[in-house]
Parts: C-alpha cells; structure tokens; sequence
C-alpha cells in the first residue's frame, strides 16, 4: 500500500483542532537532524522530558539555570508548536539542597512557593499549560507520603495550584498523574481529590492520565474505562499526558509485538480522544532511539511509535487511523 507521505500526526490532529504531543530533549534537538525534522513534522505541542524538573532546573538553592528551557521555547514558538510545563511539584527530581535540608513548615511552603512563582512567571504567556503537581495519590486512593506531604501535608496541593494561578492567571493547571486506570481506588482518589480542589475553588482546570503502558501487564479491558464524564461535570478536562506501550525485548520477543503494541495505541486513541473527548495526547517519546524505558524497566522497551531508526512502527500507523476517525 501506498503511504500518503502529506499525512502526518500533526496535519491529521490539527484538522479536528487536536493536540499531538511528545516530551523532547535539548540535547536531542540540537544534535540529531532527523530527529528534529520528525518532530515537527508530527507533532504540534512538546513538554520537555526533564528540563523543567526541580532537580534539573534548580541544583543549587537560588541558582536556576533556564537555558535549556528557554531554548525549547523558542524551538517551539519558531515552529508553531504548543509548549506544556511539566512538571512543577513531584516527589521525584528534587534537588539535593532540598532533600536535605530539614526546613520547617514554613520555610519548605515558602520554597514551594516560589520556585512555582519563578518558574511559571518566567514563562507567563509562553507556557499555556502546565502539569502543576505530579502522582500525589496511591492506588488505594490515599495521599502518597511524598516529600512535600510529609511536611506540609495535603495543603502542599493548593499552594501549587494557587502560587501557578497568580503567577500566570491565563494559564491552564492540571493535575497529573499514573497508573490511575489501574485500580478503581486510585481513580477515586484522584476524583476525590479534584472535587475537593473544585470545591475550594482552587484554580484547577484538568487532569493528565499519564499511560504509561506495559504489553505484559496492561490489561486491555481497563484501558478505557476512566470515568472522565464526572471530571467533565466539573468542567475539567482530560489529557492523555505520557503514553507510552512497553514490551520484553528479549530475543525473539519483538517485533513480532509491534501489532499488540499497536492495538494499545489504538485503544488509548479511540477511548479518549474519540469517545470521551480529550483533545490532547501526548507520548512519552515518539522514537525508541531516546525512551526512558530501557534505563527504567530493565529488559524492556522499544515503547513508542518509531524505531530508533526512525521507522514507523504499526503503533504510528494505527495511531495516524485513529485520529483520522476524529476529522
Ligand atoms: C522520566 C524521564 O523520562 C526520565 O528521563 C527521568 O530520568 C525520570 O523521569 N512520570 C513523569 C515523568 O511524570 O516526568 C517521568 O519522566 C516518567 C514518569
């Protein structure tokens, strides 16, 4: 079959007003032409993969180094694309000065504050949408006790969301976060959370579903089953964030998997971008060449749509058919 070579991602999403995305690297981006010339060719939205991370950002206290972020957004800005901020608050990626710094109350709320104030003032009317605090609930649907909530406890949430509010009031916050299509407690959790945002009138405006599958232990059946119609009730809106579909790739296991990992991509297509709505998705990553998921998940990988040699994979094109039944 012949492919339509003016048929890209992006040209598909934009027609039904769609945003497809992929997080990126700096370094990515200025070294390998190809991978430039794919990414703007599919994608019209980028979230840096961890350049906006605290860690990354801020590795001494005071001193921020934004380069690598203000070169993504100008990449993006020069090639119409939308850039999303991920991530302001998680328990991961923190710096050192941080972790160790027995700070009270008072001085940790303080620094919560204003690194969300540096940060997102820096890029107000730049950055449109950020992922404002990241995996804050359990599977059980309990608040995680991660470093911020073990001092500050659930309070640490509505800070974030609003220290992001006043620093740039135009801008779309999200919570975020993964493994919520796993169990039903998570999901609720997640819901009880957002209600009780909405109630307080937090600035909230969606939640993020990361995705990050596995062909071993992803139960296709679960997939689509997020009720985001409660959340929509509330008037937030749902994104896929960080899909991503890991295999074994073990001798003999793939490519003979490439098909199941297609028919996954699928599914996250047509459940949320098809029949619930989500007007964004975004992937982990769009070429195998730069995945985290060799370094994290030993044994496993090849988890998006490309081969490291930029080939498509039958996930890109039966990600491209979805989006098509959009249009
Ligand atoms: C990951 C990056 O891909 C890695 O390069 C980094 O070492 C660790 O973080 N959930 C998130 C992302 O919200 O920020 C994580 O990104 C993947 C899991």
């Amino acid at each position: 079959m012949a492919v339509d070579t003016t048929e890209t991602l992006k040209t598909i999403a934009e027609k039904s007003g769609m945003y497809i995305g992929t997080c990126a690297n700096l370094q990515a981006i200025e070294n390998d032409a190809a991978y430039v010339a794919n990414i703007t060719r599919h994608f019209n939205l980028v979230t840096p993969e961890n350049a906006l991370k605290f860690r990354v950002l801020c590795p001494e206290r005071g001193e921020y180094n934004f380069e690598a972020v203000d070169k993504l957004v100008a990449f993006t800005a020069a090639h119409n694309m939308q850039f999303r901020g991920h991530v302001l608050v998680w328990n991961d990626q923190l710096p050192h000065w941080l972790l160790n710094g027995n700070f009270s109350r008072n001085e940790l709320a303080s620094i919560l504050v204003n690194h969300i104030e540096t940060v997102v003032g820096r890029y107000a009317g730049k950055i449109p949408v950020w992922d404002v605090v990241n995996e804050s609930v359990d599977e059980l649907g309990h608040f995680k006790k991660t470093f911020w909530y073990n001092t500050l406890g659930p309070a640490y949430i509505e800070m974030a969301f609003e220290a992001a509010h006043r620093a740039d009031p135009a801008a779309r916050l999200f919570y975020n976060d993964y493994g919520v299509e796993g169990t039903y407690e998570h999901e609720n959790g997640v819901y009880r959370l957002l209600q009780s945002l909405t109630y307080h009138h937090i600035p909230v405006h969606g939640v993020g579903y990361q995705m990050h599958l596995s062909l071993e232990h992803t139960d296709r059946k679960i997939i689509g089953s997020l009720n985001t119609q409660r959340l929509a009730d509330m008037g937030l809106e749902c994104n896929i964030t960080e899909l991503d579909v890991r295999m074994r790739t073990g001798e003999g296991r793939f490519p003979q998997q490439y098909e199941a990992q297609a028919a996954l991509y699928a599914d996250i297509a047509r459940n949320y971008i098809l029949e619930k709505g989500c007007n964004t998705l975004i992937l982990w990553g769009f070429t195998d060449r730069y995945s985290w998921i060799p370094f994290f998940y030993p044994g496993e990988g090849a988890a998006t749509i490309m081969t490291e040699q930029y080939t498509p994979k039958p996930a890109f094109f039966s990600l491209l058919e979805e989006l098509k039944k959009k249009i």
